[in-house]
């Protein structure tokens, strides 16, 4: 449609479409209340890696990053065990999607929007959590980082989905339940939309996102009432 203040919806994948917790959640009667800390600690150290490696130049993709950060993970709260971390990064894998997904997307298309996803995940990673949350139909374009080969939140990282896409940023929103990352791409020039599932206090970073949802069930709404 034209006229449209937003033609295209931009999201982040792990934590804003699937939930990270879910494979160690899975293993919860193995890991019996170490599966949240474990859960946790995985997720910090991930996103951790991440960051390092993007500082310093070493880029690795993001699935031997998940694996490294589980290796680490699992030994700071005792864990050994090549079963459990085989089955950890299988599930890993097959993430299951916050359950207002599928609409909050077909509402989006309807609405003559485009929705893509642009993650840090591998193009394996991220081919296997869509196809296993059935959402593939509903994504014009599944944007790896491995194009840039760097992390979020490098800039360069954010001008694929414009690249990609070719819809200018502003006319765009972007979507994460990471807090940085809404700053970082509220900065490149998004309307960036924080998730903010679980009540986290807001961050001090630069370049406030343009609001702030507890779930993405009301992103089409907001979409709608947005204004150039
Ligand atoms: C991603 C991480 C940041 O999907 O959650 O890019």
């Amino acid at each position: 449609m034209t006229g449209q203040a937003v033609r295209a919806c931009v999201f982040d994948a792990y934590g804003t479409l699937f939930d990270v917790a879910a494979a160690a959640r899975h293993c919860s009667a193995e890991l019996g209340d170490r599966w949240q800390p474990l859960a946790d600690l995985w997720r910090a150290k991930q996103l951790n890696y991440t960051w390092l490696r993007s500082l310093m130049g070493r880029h690795a993709d993001f699935w031997q990053v998940t694996g490294e950060a589980l290796d680490v993970a699992m030994a700071s709260l005792g864990l050994s065990n090549a079963g459990l971390r085989q089955r950890l990064m299988d599930l890993y894998l097959r993430l299951e999607a916050y359950p207002e997904v599928p609409a909050v997307l077909r509402r989006l298309k309807a609405s003559g929007r485009a929705c893509a996803v642009l993650s840090n995940g591998s193009p394996k990673m991220l081919k296997a959590a869509v196809d296993h949350a059935g959402i593939g139909e509903l994504l014009d374009h599944v944007i790896s980082i491995e194009d840039a080969g760097i992390y979020k939140p490098h800039p360069s990282v954010y001008r694929l989905a414009v690249e990609r896409l070719g819809v200018p940023a502003r006319q765009m929103t972007f979507q994460s339940s990471n807090a940085w990352d809404a700053h970082a791409a509220q900065a490149f020039g998004f309307r960036s939309i924080w998730i903010n599932r679980f009540g986290q206090p807001r961050e001090p970073l630069p370049e406030r996102p343009e609001a702030e949802l507890t779930s993405l069930a009301d992103v089409p709404a907001i979409v709608e009432a947005m204004r150039p």
